[in-house]
Parts: C-alpha cells; sequence; structure tokens
C-alpha cells in the first residue's frame, strides 16, 4: 500500500538537535504576542478590542475568518491577478485607525502594493495573515502578525496573534480549549504512518475542524511546546526543494509568477473548473491528497466574480517537509498524466 501524500498534519515530533531558530522564536520575535486556538479567534479577539473601527477584508480570503459578531463592520476590497490586493477603494474609503487585513497568499510575501500603501496611510493599522505563510520575511514593524500554525506543520491548533513592534499589550485568551478532542486526529495519524486506517483518522480531522469556532480558548500546550522546539528552517529547507522539483514539471500551469525565496504552502496550479475537478478527484483516488485554497470566500459572488472563479480554478498540490523528492516525482507525474 502507497503511503497517502499531503493532507492534514500528523502530530509533529521535534528533531533532537534543532538547528537555528525556533518556529515561534521566529514568528513573535522580540514583540508581545498571544497565542489562540484558531486564528480566526485571535482575529476576533483583535477586532473585538477595537470596538466601532471599520474591517477591512480582501474579497479572497477563506470565508472563516469573519464572525457574525463583526460582520456588520466588513468591507471587501478586489484582489487582482497575481493575488495582487487593490487597496485604492480601501484609501478613498477608510477611516483613521481602520483595519486593515492582508493576506501573504500561499507562502509569499505581501505585495509591494500593500508596502506602499502602508507607507501613504500610517493612520492604518494593518494585519498581515500569515495563515498560509511560514515565513515569508520578518514583519514590518508597524504591523500586527496572524499565523494559523496546524496549517504548516503538525500540531493540532494555534493561533498565534504578534503584535506590532514595542506595543504592550495583545488581548489575551481565557479559557483552555479540550485537548483530547483537538490532538485525536493528529495522533492517529501520527500512528499510522502507511495509512492503514486513513478513513478513520480523516473522519476525526474533518469532525474537528467542523468543530471549530471562534473562541477565547488558548492554543493546546502540547502545540505551544511543539512550535518552540522546532526550527523553522527545518520545515522551510524542504518545502522550497519540494517545490522546485514541481515547477521543474508542472510551470506551464502555475498560478504563481516565479520562484521566491519564501517557503510556499504548496505548488499552486490553475486549471478550468471542470479540469480542476477532474484533476483534484483523480488526484485524491490515488491519496495525493491536494487542498483547494479557498472553496469558500466570504465576499458576494455577485460583486467580486474574478476572486469566485479561484474557488474553481485552483489547486493546491503539496510539497511540505514530510516529503522528497521521490514522492514530489510521483505528484508531477499523476498530475501530468491526468492533464494529458
Ligand atoms: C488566510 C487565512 N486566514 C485565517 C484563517 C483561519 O485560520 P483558523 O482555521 O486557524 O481559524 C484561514 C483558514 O483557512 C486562512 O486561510
Amino acid at each position: 500500500m502507497i503511503a497517502p501524500i499531503g493532507g492534514f498534519f500528523e502530530r509533529h515530533d521535534p528533531e533532537d538537535a534543532a538547528v537555528g531558530a525556533s518556529v515561534l522564536e521566529t514568528w513573535t520575535g522580540g514583540r508581545a504576542w498571544a497565542g489562540f486556538v484558531n486564528a480566526r479567534s485571535a482575529f476576533a479577539a483583535l477586532v473585538e478590542s477595537l470596538p466601532g473601527v471599520t474591517i477591512w477584508l480582501p474579497a479572497y480570503v477563506c470565508s472563516d475568518l469573519v464572525d457574525p459578531s463583526f460582520a456588520g463592520r466588513v468591507r471587501f476590497y478586489p484582489v487582482g491577478e497575481g493575488f495582487v490586493p487593490d487597496l485604492a477603494g480601501v484609501e478613498a474609503g477608510m477611516a483613521a485607525g481602520d483595519l486593515v487585513l492582508v493576506v501573504a497568499y500561499f507562502g509569499e510575501p505581501v505585495a509591494e502594493a500593500v508596502e506602499a500603501f502602508a507607507r501613504r496611510r500610517p493612520d492604518q493599522r494593518i494585519v498581515e495573515d500569515r495563515a498560509q505563510a511560514l515565513h515569508p520575511g520578518p514583519a514590518a514593524e508597524d504591523r500586527w502578525v496572524l499565523y494559523s500554525p496546524r496549517k504548516l506543520l503538525g500540531v493540532a491548533d494555534g493561533g498565534v496573534l504578534v503584535a506590532p513592534a514595542g506595543a504592550s499589550t495583545v488581548p489575551q485568551p481565557s479559557g483552555l480549549a479540550d485537548r483530547a478532542a483537538l490532538w485525536r486526529a493528529a495522533d492517529l495519524r501520527h500512528d499510522d504512518p502507511a495509512g492503514r486506517d486513513n478513513a478513520v483518522w480523516h473522519a476525526a480531522n474533518r469532525d474537528k475542524e467542523a468543530a471549530m469556532a471562534v473562541t477565547a480558548q488558548a492554543m493546546t500546550a502540547r502545540s505551544l511546546s511543539i512550535l518552540s522546539r522546532t526550527s523553522l528552517e527545518s520545515l522551510a529547507g524542504p518545502r522550497r526543494a519540494n517545490w522546485r522539483v514541481l515547477d521543474r514539471r508542472l510551470r506551464r500551469w502555475s498560478a504563481l509568477p516565479g520562484e521566491t525565496q519564501a517557503p510556499p504552502l504548496g505548488y499552486v496550479i490553475r486549471l478550468e473548473p471542470e479540469e480542476r475537478d477532474r484533476v483534484l478527484r483523480g488526484l485524491h483516488a490515488e491519496r495525493i491528497f491536494a487542498a483547494v485554497h479557498w472553496p469558500q470566500i466570504a465576499a458576494p459572488a455577485a460583486d467580486f466574480p474574478r476572486e469566485h472563479g479561484w474557488t474553481r480554478e485552483l489547486i493546491t498540490l503539496p510539497c511540505d517537509h514530510r516529503y522528497g523528492a521521490v514522492e514530489m516525482a510521483r505528484v508531477a507525474e499523476r498530475v501530468e498524466a491526468l492533464l494529458a
């Protein structure tokens, strides 16, 4: 039986002799921070601390981020080709102190358009959402930063909110999450490397994700411990190398312009909707668990047709640290075969 490739992360066992800065050190970099059970809760806590301000979100972002408690304050801005945000409407319509969320899409640094906007409008608050990004580079000093570690390595939960440099207070969680419920799927998969009980751990993870909600709960101590004992480079290096293996064979379908130094979320391809669905089904049938970021977005389809188009066109192929050249060759070969 060939082991599955991709999908949610089994529990990560950090190496004994980790080299270089840990994931947690790299992300927090001496700034004030808070660890919630997931990123949507961390974001909702930040929003709650800013009553009355307008929340500007990219039209291309996962729908889980928007909580009903602040949905009435949300306005969307468009995202153009290449996943470049168009902030002209924000700049024209915003008031001083508004909260503007920008996404480090697929692990890449945020577009230069964001940096230019930040320089022109120092009166805003920017949150850089790095839920898909392991380390696109040091975060700008004036910026809030958000991470969702379970999308990137084998922890069951977590939403890390990092304050701008010099800020001393960050909204903090209160209360503990249900550790056993959160960790069940990651432990089951960890104990089943060949994937014999695939259906069991897949169902456990689906249930866990379905139960994810906006709460004040803290990240589990176990996730925190893994983040502080895992070296960032041990994850980043393999991601970059694997991405290159896929790029050598799949470039013609790539949704992104080219290589950067940032460790990627996955290898993102863009296809016609029907072909996308067919390729995704074909890969899943062979237990290559490619993902879709995102099948649902919060912005209304009528106002944002391009962004809605991406929900039907994109596939994120796995290229994370669990795999090497052999698995990547298999992924590339299967994608080529399905598109032949
Ligand atoms: C860009 C982005 N931000 C935030 C979130 C929410 O993260 P969490 O599931 O940890 O609440 C997601 C979820 O997919 C996401 O893709």
